[in-house]
């Protein structure tokens, strides 16, 4: 099938051809289960779910109840990756609906599903690459403490293990968890996303249990059989509001709890000074140990550099969400950028910057890399910024490359304009458009971009 295109002729405000990737580079496309699927009857309730029912949470007041519908037109989606032409695609797999209490009784309809899904993406030539965890746990394992007891950990790993068993034979790449950080900070710390806890520091036993999780994860995944495993975690450099030492120390920390506090323990066996002591759990050592087992690659979201200044003088709000004053640290806008539609800036060169400063951070401790996910919020089907948006991050990737990263797959945020957790179907995504009234879908002018791009490459 050819996707109708919204734009015709249109292939973007790039001129010029990409540099040339490597010829076996992944490119892909990323969803994730509780911002596609729907079908929310046929699955057990998630965090967001309840979350969602929470007056003022979700800020358009919607749920993922319907979203896009996925679950029933993902022939329709399958079809959609395989003409843009890309190798693989990452979704993620619901626990609910895989386990709808998150322990114990399994739901075969539910494993049906991604049975079905893999099945059509192999028909389609398009590698399968499930995630087993984007953000939405089983509510009932949320009700008796959810990620904040460590023995979640351990049920996460049981559902890892029926999810390789049923669908391992086809799945050549695996990501245990996606972006524990935003999860960490959003849901558990600040209580912007679900479950919408506000445990400001007592929330880093959430972090630990979640790389526990992904530590005996990648355990159960083995033993199934299972290869080429890594994780999505979210990354960004982090600048200095000015070099006084004031300044300096607020982005350090920052620093350290988005691009050291997961990667440190993963990569290196240890967590960054001071947390060990204020985790203070018994069996560090051991955890440790599991955490930092070797993994395949290594996963990158990648969407902002962050300003970072002493705290009192940054505004209250900061991309949507309210900053409490004791935080150590307080983010500042970047001026002088173009901005998404979510207000987040535009700065392609920070992507070089990260991977390098990545490369020199973890030397030869650092497996390849995958970017799991770069992408951007924009209104409009004609969506020239966004062709430019990833135009400028291709090369900025590219660059990278040249410079010796070792880099082997880059996937869009996202194939279809979704649920966007707290701002609900307020920010769109998507390669492609998505009627939430009709549910009908609409290639955009960087869908055609992106497919012509890729053309050219081959
Ligand atoms: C998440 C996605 C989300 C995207 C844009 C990432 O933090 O993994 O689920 O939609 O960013 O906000």
């Amino acid at each position: 099938m050819i996707p109708r295109m919204a734009v015709s002729a249109s292939t973007g405000t790039s001129s010029t051809a990409l540099p040339r990737f490597p010829g076996d580079f992944l490119w892909g496309v990323s969803t994730s289960a509780h911002q596609i699927e729907g079908a929310a009857e046929l699955r057990g309730r998630s965090v967001w779910d309840a979350f969602a029912t929470m007056p003022g949470r979700v800020k358009d007041g919607s749920t993922a109840d319907v979203a896009c519908d996925h679950y029933h037109r993902y022939r329709e989606d399958v079809a959609l990756i395989r003409d843009l032409g890309v190798g693989a695609y990452r979704f993620s797999v619901s626990w609910p609906r895989v386990q709808p209490t998150g322990a114990g009784q399994v739901s075969e309809r539910g494993l049906d599903f991604y049975d079905r899904l893999v099945d059509e993406l192999c028909a389609a030539g398009v590698r399968p690459v499930p995630t087993l965890f984007h953000w939405d746990t089983p509510l009932v394992l949320e009700e008796t403490g959810g990620w904040r007891r460590r023995d979640t950990a351990e049920r996460f790993a049981q559902y890892a293990a029926v999810v390789a068993e049923r669908i391992g034979d086809r799945v050549p790449t695996w990501i245990t968890l996606n972006e524990p950080a935003e999860h960490t900070l959003l849901g558990h710390a600040l209580g912007e996303h679900a479950p919408g806890h506000r445990l400001l520091f007592d929330a880093l036993p959430v972090a630990h249990h979640q790389l526990l999780g992904h530590g005996l994860a990648v355990q159960a995944l083995r033993a199934a059989g299972a290869g080429h495993i890594g994780i999505a975690n979210s990354h960004g450099p982090t600048w200095a509001a000015s070099d006084e030492p004031a300044d300096r120390e607020a982005a350090d920390f920052y620093d350290l709890l988005l691009n050291r506090l997961f990667a440190d323990p993963l990569l290196l066996g240890r967590y960054p000074d001071g947390i060990a002591e204020i985790l203070d759990t018994p069996g560090l050592d051991a955890d440790l140990k599991l955490i930092s087992a070797p993994l395949d690659w290594y996963g990158i979201n990648y969407y902002q550099p962050t300003l970072v200044g002493a705290p009192g003088a940054g505004p209250e709000e900061f991309s949507g969400v309210h900053i409490p004053p004791e935080l150590p640290f307080a983010p500042r806008e970047i001026e002088g950028r173009p901005r998404t539609d979510f207000g987040w800036p535009v700065v392609p060169e920070a992507f070089t910057e990260l991977l390098l400063d990545f490369r020199d951070r973890y030397a030869d401790r650092l497996p390849p890399l995958i970017v799991t996910e770069n992408g951007c919020s924009y209104e409009g089907i004609d969506d020239q910024r966004r062709i430019a948006f990833l135009d400028g991050h291709l090369r900025s990737l590219h660059r990278a490359l040249a410079a010796g990263v070792d880099v082997r797959g880059y996937f869009v945020w996202s194939l279809l304009d979704n649920f966007e957790w707290a701002e609900g179907y307020r920010q769109r995504f998507g390669l492609v458009h998505v009627d939430y009234a009709t549910l009908e879908r609409t290639p955009k002018a960087s869908y055609a971009w992106l497919r012509e791009a890729l053309r050219a490459q081959r």
